[in-house]
């Protein structure tokens, strides 16, 4: 069972593009756990981000955990180019993938962990066949597609339903939310049982942002 954490995981899709070497240098100086990549490609969401070739470069840069979020049609088709890239974690979206067991088996074949995301609008009933496989559930707190939203406070109560879920035994998946995480809603997060934060423009857009992070950490 996986005892409770808090980490946080800044999001590079919040930093400057043309600073990203820097971005990754800020996380590390800040003292961020992880590092979310999210992935986006004009499809499954309307913006395109980065691809594995951007992974590669930030895989150069640190040693820090990778966490790649596929907002994206056919994740799958991604997952050899993003293992070769370096991510530590490969999550995608059940609303993109029709044979969801299979790809969890052949992201655990290819010796990285599997998270399974859910849009606001996606029931936790939806991934409950699956949550004994998973390494981590990835709530999304916004509509995915951009970051600087609002927390979507209904949402939380899926990460209380996957909390009790877990006590009663139904898998040992990291609990992980992404979109609108700050000062502002970092208590209720880490009430709700959050053990991963995806943290963006409250992050990079912050004037101190190694302050800011260190505020965002339960009390
Ligand atoms: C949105 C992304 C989020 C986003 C979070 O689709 O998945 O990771 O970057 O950004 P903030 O923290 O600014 O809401
Ligand atoms: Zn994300």
């Amino acid at each position: 069972m996986a005892d409770r954490k808090s980490i946080i995981a800044p999001s590079v899709l919040a930093a400057d593009f043309c600073e990203v070497g820097k971005a990754v240098d800020l996380v590390m100086k800040a003292g961020g756990d992880w590092i979310h990549l999210d992935v986006m490609d004009g499809c499954f969401v309307p913006p395109i981000t980065f691809g594995a070739q951007m992974v590669t470069a930030i895989r150069e840069r640190t040693k820090l955990t990778l966490d790649a979020h596929l907002m994206t049609e056919n994740p799958g088709n991604q997952l050899d180019a993003f293992l070769k890239a370096g991510v530590d974690r490969f999550t995608f979206h059940v609303e993109a993938e029709t044979h969801v067991h299979r790809l969890v088996e052949e992201i655990h074949k290819s010796g990285i962990k599997a998270g399974i995301s859910i849009v606001p609008s996606t029931p936790v009933c939806v991934i409950e066949e699956i949550l004994s496989v998973v390494d981590q559930v990835l709530v999304m707190t916004v509509n995915p597609g951009w970051g600087g939203q609002f927390l979507i406070p209904e949402t939380l109560d899926k990460v209380r339903k996957l909390a009790l879920l877990r006590r009663e035994g139904a898998g040992d998946y990291l609990i992980c939310i992404d979109g609108g995480f700050g000062k502002d809603t970092s208590a209720e997060v880490w009430a709700a049982g959050v053990d991963v934060a995806v943290m963006g423009s409250a992050f990079f857009g912050a004037v101190n942002p190694v302050e800011a992070l260190q505020e965002c950490r339960p009390s």
